[in-house]
C-alpha cells in the first residue's frame, strides 16, 4: 500500500494534512518531525511531507528534520515552516518579515509546475506566517509569489518542493488540487487507501497475531469499541471473543439494552454485562469536585474490569481496544513529535492495558484510523447506522453533565431529559447535522409557576455543537422554533425541571462539557 509520510514539526494542520492525502485514496501516516528516515520509513513511502510550526527557525529548540530526510531521492514537500527549514538547510535564508501574512492571499503563478497542474493563475491560498523566506535555498526557482512574498519555490533537480501557504486548509482555494499533484503527478503514488482494502489488510494482521487465542474487548457503548466489536466477530470465531461491557448507571436511557441487542445482532456468544451501578452511585454520593468524579470513574472502571474477567479466558488472552489514530497522536505514543496530552482515557492507561501493551498481547484494529474513517469502516461491515452515526459519549458518561452532586433521582431526571432532547433532535431530522449534543443538570433550583403555584425545579441546559474533531467546536445554530418546542416539551414532560436554557458558547473558550 503506497504511501506519504508527514514529518511533524507542531503544526496545528498536520493532522489536515494526513486526513487531505487519505481523502484522496492515497495513505499517509505522522511521524515525529526529527525522525530518521530509515530503510523501515521508506518501506511503501512515495513522497515526505514537512508541516507548519508554532516556531520560527531560527529559534532555540525549534525542531530540526534529520539530514537524511534529503538524500531520500523521493520528493519533498515543505509546507511554511517545512518550506523555510529546507531553504535554510540549503544556504538559503529566513528572516522575520516586516508584513506579516495572515489569512487569504491571492497568489501569482510565475512558471508552470507540476504542483499547480490545473491551479489557475491568482488564486486564493491560506497564509500563516510572520517569517518569510529572504534568499532562496540552492538551487531553487522561485514559482510562484503573493503581492508581498514568495509563495512557492521548487528545486526540481532535488525533487524539493515547498509552499509558503496552507494548501490543507478549507479556506485555500485549489489546496486540494494542489496536493493531489504532488501525491500524484510528482510522486506518482497509486490509489489504494479505501475501507474495504484496509479491512483485508487489517483482517490478516489480526487472523496472524491473534491466531487461536481468546480475545476481551471491552464494550463502551460508543461507535470504536462497537466497531472493533464488528471487526472481530468478522474475523474470528466467535467463540473466541469475549465482551464485557460494564454499566455504571450513568450510561445514557436504555444504552445496555440497545447494546446487548447490538452485539447479539453482530453473531456474538460471549456477553457479560456487569451491573455495577450501585458500586458507581455509591462511590460518587456526595462528590462534587470533578476531577475527584473521574478519578473515581476510572479507578472503579479498572477495579471492575480486573475482578469480572470473564471464566473461560485463558491466561495468554489478547486485549482489544478502540484507540484511535487521534489518541495516539494526543497522548503522544510514537505519532507527531510536539503531541500534547489532551484527555486521559481511563481504559487506555489501567495497568492490566498496559500489562498486556508490554506483553505484546494487544491489539489497536482502529489505531491508523481516524474517527470519520472508523464511520466509514462501520458502513463497510454493514454496521447498524444508528450505532454508526451517534454522538460521542464521554468515559464518566453523565456524571460529568451531572454538576455538583450525583444522586440516582438526579441521573434518572437527566436520563430522561436527555433521551427527549436526542429524540427531538432525530425527529426534526437535525441529529446528523449536529456533532454532539446532549443536557446538563444544574446544582441550582429555579422558581416557576404552574398553575397558581410557585414551584422550585431544576435548571437544565442544552448543549448542541459542530465539531470536525471536538478540539474545536461551534454552537449548533438551532432555528428559534425548534429550541421553543424542545424546551417546552421537556417542562411539560419532566415536572422536576423548571428551567431550559441553551448554552451558547463555543470551544474555545468554553469546553464542550461543562465538567
Ligand atoms: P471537552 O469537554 O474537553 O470535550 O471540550 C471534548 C470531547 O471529549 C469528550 N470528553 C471525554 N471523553 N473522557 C472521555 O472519554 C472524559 O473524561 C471526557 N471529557 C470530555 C467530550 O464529550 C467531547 O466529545
Amino acid at each position: 500500500m503506497d504511501r506519504i509520510i508527514i514529518l511533524d514539526f507542531g503544526s496545528q494542520t498536520t493532522q489536515l494534512i494526513a486526513r487531505r492525502i487519505r481523502e484522496l485514496g492515497v495513505f499517509c501516516e505522522i511521524f515525529p518531525g526529527e525522525s530518521v528516515i530509515s530503510q523501515e520509513l521508506l518501506e511503501n513511502t512515495r513522497g515526505i511531507i514537512m508541516s507548519g510550526s508554532p516556531f520560527s527557525v531560527y529559534e532555540p529548540g525549534a525542531p530540526e528534520p534529520h539530514s537524511s530526510v534529503y538524500s531520500t531521492g523521493l520528493p519533498v514537500l515543505g509546507i511554511c515552516y517545512g518550506l523555510q527549514r529546507m531553504t535554510v538547510a540549503n544556504n538559503g535564508k529566513v528572516n522575520a518579515s516586516i508584513t506579516k501574512e495572515y489569512g487569504r492571499a491571492a497568489v501569482s503563478i510565475l512558471y508552470k509546475s507540476e504542483l499547480f497542474h490545473d491551479v489557475p493563475d491568482g488564486f486564493i491560498s491560506w497564509m500563516s506566517h510572520g517569517d518569510s523566506l529572504d534568499v532562496l535555498g540552492d538551487g531553487f526557482e522561485l514559482v510562484a509569489a503573493s503581492e508581498t512574498h514568495p509563495a512557492a519555490a521548487i528545486n526540481k533537480n532535488l525533487n524539493f518542493y515547498g509552499l509558503q501557504f496552507h494548501p490543507e486548509v478549507s479556506h485555500c482555494d485549489f489546496g486540494t488540487e494542489i496536493l493531489s499533484n504532488f501525491v500524484f503527478r510528482i510522486c506518482k503514488s497509486n490509489k489504494s487507501w479505501n475501507m474495504n482494502i484496509f479491512m483485508d489488510h487489517i483482517s490478516k494482521e489480526i487472523k496472524i497475531k491473534v491466531g487461536d487465542s481468546k480475545v476481551l474487548l471491552l464494550i463502551s457503548g460508543g461507535v470504536d469499541s462497537s466497531v472493533v466489536a464488528g471487526i472481530l466477530l468478522k474475523v474470528l470465531p466467535p467463540e473466541n471473543i469475549y465482551l464485557m461491557y460494564i454499566d455504571t448507571g450513568l450510561m445514557r436511557k436504555n444504552e445496555t439494552a440497545e447494546i446487548e441487542i447490538y452485539l447479539k445482532s453482530l453473531g456474538a456468544k460471549n456477553i457479560q454485562i456487569v451491573d455495577a451501578s450501585n458500586t458507581f452511585l455509591d462511590k460518587l454520593k456526595d462528590i462534587s469536585d470533578p476531577e475527584k468524579k473521574r478519578k473515581i470513574i476510572g479507578d472503579l472502571f479498572i477495579q471492575i474490569q480486573e475482578k469480572e474477567l470473564p471464566e473461560g479466558l485463558s491466561d495468554n488472552y489478547f486485549l482489544a481496544q478502540g484507540t484511535l489514530y487521534t489518541d495516539l497522536i494526543e497522548s503522544g505514543k510514537g505519532v507527531g513529535g510536539k503531541a500534547k496530552v489532551i484527555k486521559s482515557h481511563h481504559n487506555v492507561r489501567s495497568p492490566m492495558v498496559e500489562a498486556k501493551r508490554n506483553a505484546g498481547f494487544i491489539i489497536e484494529p482502529l489505531e491508523k484510523l481516524f474517527k470519520d474513517e472508523v464511520r466509514r469502516l462501520g458502513i463497510t461491515l454493514g454496521i447498524d447506522s444508528r450505532i454508526i452515526s451517534r454522538h460521542p459519549f464521554p468515559g464518566p458518561g453523565l456524571a460529568v453533565r451531572i454538576i455538583g452532586d450525583i444522586t440516582p433521582e438526579k441521573v434518572s431526571i437527566l436520563q430522561e431529559a436527555d433521551s427527549l432532547f436526542i429524540d427531538e433532535l432525530k425527529k426534526r431530522d437535525i441529529y446528523n447535522e449536529i456533532w454532539q449534543a446532549f443536557c446538563v443538570l444544574l446544582p441550582v433550583k429555579s422558581v416557576g409557576v404552574t398553575g397558581d403555584a410557585r414551584e422550585y425545579g431544576y435548571v437544565l441546559a442544552l448543549r448542541a455543537i459542530k465539531s470536525v474533531d471536538g478540539m474545536t467546536a461551534d454552537v449548533f445554530p438551532f432555528k428559534t422554533s425548534d429550541l421553543l418546542e424542545i424546551s417546552s416539551l421537556l417542562t411539560n414532560k419532566i415536572s422536576e425541571i423548571g428551567r431550559v436554557v441553551y448554552d451558547v458558547s463555543s470551544k474555545p473558550p468554553a469546553t464542550i462539557e461543562w465538567e
